[in-house]
């Protein structure tokens, strides 16, 4: 054991060694991992999203700036903002959650979409690694915002990535047809310590199909109709009768117009894109 133990550690000391002399020039406090994390990550919103109002030269809005480590470490009228290694406690994380209804940050903007949030929430938990040492200077807060950059930004977004066929070989089987979209639940599910509820019965069944396509319970016709169908495809038949449905339009329309249009509506009146061309007729947000 004494053995094995050490030469643990030795070998720890020289991974540590060989990337203290080979690593890439950054400052010594932060990994090259860390600083990558946060450029990529965490400074572009920072820049897009914060800096026009919590800035060490102009706004400083609620006392806060978020341009440089000292002064986001100092925090603001509040105190401390970041509590690092601890998100739930980092007055920060709160507001970019919404977690209270007075401080809602972006103030007056659409929320920050999840998976920023989450980045945001990881960089605490990291400790917060920031390795801008002074404010920056006009040039650099107009290029991290100019539209090259938020252009640069969107194109991460999931949806724009090229199509890619994932490597299905680490996935658990399922049994029956071994789906790949079962397996990669299954993946997901045992990811998380759960196990998969059993088959619902028919009953079940259509109820959870006419809710999640058309927002409302079968019918008792309906019902009545699909328990005593028996033919081999009466669930296919089943899913192509509720998306036929006028009900299935209505109900996705409603989700479409209540976030979509909405989020338009916004950004026509805070973006200067290309949205202000394609939507002339939405009023301003006057943001
Ligand atoms: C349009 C201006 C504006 C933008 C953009 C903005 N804020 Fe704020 N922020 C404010 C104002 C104003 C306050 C003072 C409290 C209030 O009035 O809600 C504030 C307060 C805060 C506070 C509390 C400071 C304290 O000590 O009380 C935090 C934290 C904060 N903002 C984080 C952010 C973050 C993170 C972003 C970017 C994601 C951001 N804000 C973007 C205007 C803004």
């Amino acid at each position: 054991m004494a053995f094995a133990k050490s030469s643990v550690t030795t070998s720890i000391i020289a991974i540590l060694l060989a990337s203290r002399l080979t690593g890439a020039p950054v400052k010594a406090d932060l990994s090259a991992a860390a600083v990558e994390f946060f450029e990529s990550k965490i400074r572009p919103v920072l820049a897009q999203d914060c800096y026009e109002c919590h800035r060490t030269h102009g706004k400083k809005k609620g006392g806060l700036a978020l341009d440089y480590r000292q002064a986001l470490l100092e925090g603001g009228d509040s105190g401390k903002v970041i509590v690092p290694g601890d998100p739930g406690a980092s007055l920060l994380i709160r507001a970019i959650r919404h977690e209270t209804d007075d401080l809602k940050m972006p103030k007056s903007r659409a929320k920050l979409e999840d998976s920023v949030i989450t980045d945001f929430e990881r960089w605490v938990r990291l400790g917060a690694p920031d390795p801008r040492d002074a404010p920056p200077t006009e040039a650099q807060i107009a290029a991290d915002t100019d539209w090259p950059a938020v252009m640069k930004r969107r194109q991460g977004w999931w949806s724009f990535q090229p199509i890619k066929a994932p490597n299905l070989a680490s996935l658990p089987m399922v049994g029956g047809d071994n789906h790949p979209v079962d397996r990669f639940i299954a993946a997901k599910l045992q990811e998380a310590h759960l196990s998969p509820d059993g088959r619902a019965d028919q009953r079940t069944l259509i109820r959870r199909l006419s809710y999640a396509l058309r927002g409302l319970p079968p019918t008792t016709e309906e019902i009545d109709g699909f328990l005593s169908d028996n033919r081999p495809d009466a669930y296919e038949r089943l899913v192509d009768s509720f998306l036929a449905s006028p009900r299935f339009g209505e109900r996705w329309a409603r989700h479409w117009m209540d976030s979509t249009l909405r989020r338009l509506a916004w950004q026509r009146g805070r973006r200067d894109d290309s949205l202000r061309v394609a939507l002339p007729g939405l009023p301003d947000s006057g943001v």
